[in-house]
């Protein structure tokens, strides 16, 4: 059977670099996002807006367009703002995927959800796909709890992929993320105070893109970590942004995460063990520069 693949949050970085790679492949899909199509690259005809709070336009869209698959990268993602609106977080993180999940379950769609890092505690990293969760915010137990949703449940044709800060160009995104924030602070000649004390590995939206479509190629099930290959803390992670750039790496200072304040309490080490992924994906990502050297 042709894939026939339904992307939600087609807006958000993912979606947008999901969206490029499945237009390049000529592979059919249908790209959803609440509101209007802010990614010039998604020809409108691809394209139909979909909030996936609202059971019966998830519903509406999917019998309209019969996808095999969906991939689900929709979700609020701004850890600190999930503190503050829990009702809305687990009413896009959590609610959502009980309809998407739903809906899948009768028409026999593979779903495809994307989870986090922030799933596990931070005190054991790096972390395989097996180890045991402990979420330390609001946004890490609603992405815990929209997981239940499917280990738990009694349709099996789904896959999680728990990915680890995303970073890559794109277009109207609604929020930065560390290489877009860290290259224009640096060309301004701001200082940036950066936690060593949170150790990461970054994650090139592309790789996660590639990821996603190959999962539903191969109709893979189950739990994938997917992420950059090394673990470093986001101290020297922004530093050798610095150097890539050409920039004054002296412009980074360490700071602890103590002394930041943040709403959302964060796992301090986290990484994941990719050996799943590889041998079952063919997944091979990019380290941190030579992802650098192919975003324009
Ligand atoms: N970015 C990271 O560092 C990171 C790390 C770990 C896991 N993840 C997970 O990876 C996935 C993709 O992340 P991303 O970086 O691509 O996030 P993103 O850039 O914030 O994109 C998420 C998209 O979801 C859309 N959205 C929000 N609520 C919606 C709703 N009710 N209906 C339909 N669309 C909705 C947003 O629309 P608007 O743009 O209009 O708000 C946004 O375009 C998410 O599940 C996230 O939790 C991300």
């Amino acid at each position: 059977m042709r894939m026939r693949i339904l992307i939600t949050g087609s807006n958000g970085l993912l979606g947008q670099k999901i969206v490029r790679q499945l237009l390049k492949r000529k592979i059919n899909f249908l790209a959803t996002s609440q509101g209007e199509n802010r990614n010039s690259n998604c020809p409108a005809e691809f394209f139909s807006s979909l909030d996936i709070t609202k059971k019966d336009q998830v519903e509406k869209t999917v019998n309209s367009f019969q996808p095999t698959a969906i991939i689900n990268t929709a979700a609020m993602t701004n850890v600190d703002e999930c503190e503050e609106k829990e009702t809305q977080c687990r009413l896009i993180n959590v609610d959502a995927v009980k309809y998407l999940l739903e809906i899948s379950a009768k028409k026999n769609i593979h779903l495809i959800h994307i989870s986090t890092d922030f799933v596990f505690d931070g005190l054991n990293g790096p972390y395989k796909e097996t180890d045991s969760r402990n979420p330390l915010s609001i946004y890490a137990k609603s992405k815990a709890d929209s997981e239940d949703i499917l280990t738990q449940g009694n349709y099996k044709n789904w896959a999680i992929l728990r990915t680890i800060i995303v970073f890559g160009q794109g277009e109207n995104l609604s929020r930065t993320n560390i290489v877009l924030w860290a290259k224009e602070t640096l060309k301004k000649g701001e200082e940036l105070n950066i936690v060593n004390d949170q150790f990461r590995a970054p994650t090139w939206a592309d790789d996660l893109a590639w990821a996603c479509i190959k999962t539903a190629e191969l109709n893979a099930k189950g739990i994938f970590h997917i992420s950059g290959p090394e673990t470093f803390s986001i101290f020297e992670m922004v530093q050798r942004i610095a150097v890539y750039y050409g920039a004054d790496k002296s412009l980074v200072k360490p700071i602890s995460s103590s002394t930041l304040n943040q709403k959302a309490k964060r796992p301090l080490l986290t990484g994941f063990i990719l050996d799943k992924a590889k041998k079952e994906l063919g997944y091979n990502p990019l380290s941190l520069e030579e992802s650098l050297a192919k975003i324009v």
